[in-house]
């Protein structure tokens, strides 16, 4: 892999959990990639997977979603329905080519500043390994 390469993840968080989680890390100052960059939706549940599979044909290079633990929806039911949209999004990326590493769906809470970003690296990390999506121009 040339060395240039620098992966684009864009990472979907919550607004009830995941967002404030990113925020804390940064407000802690724990450090993760500037390569993940942050959408902010309301709860997982919104997140289609449409939209990730147009993020991954469009540029990025992986997707992360991130929403609230299971039982802390504030939609109650929007991470389960992320949950199950998940393993469709899994068939998709086989279908497009796309290997299994470019998309995750995680946890993170309000107070999971530090886990945001360990996922943020570990996600980084991987797609530098793997190397640009195929979509990208
Ligand atoms: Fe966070 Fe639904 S509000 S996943």
């Amino acid at each position: 892999m040339t060395e240039e390469y620098e992966p684009t993840i864009l990472a979907f968080c919550c607004n009830w959990c995941s967002y404030a989680g990113a925020d804390l890390a940064g407000a802690s100052k724990i450090q993760y990639p500037p390569n993940v960059i942050i959408v902010r939706a309301m709860c997982t549940g919104m997140i289609h997977p449409n939209i990730v599979m147009d993020a991954l044909t469009n540029g990025a290079d992986g997707v992360l979603v991130c929403g609230c633990h299971p039982g802390d929806c504030h939609y109650l039911e929007g991470n389960l329905i992320a949950e199950k949209r998940a393993e469709a999004i899994e068939l998709m990326l086989e279908d497009f080519g796309l290997e299994p590493e470019r998309f995750r769906l995680e946890w993170v809470s309000a107070s999971e500043g530090k886990k945001f970003a360990r996922i943020a690296k570990e996600m980084t990390d991987e797609l530098r390994e793997l190397g640009p999506s195929p979509y990208r121009t």
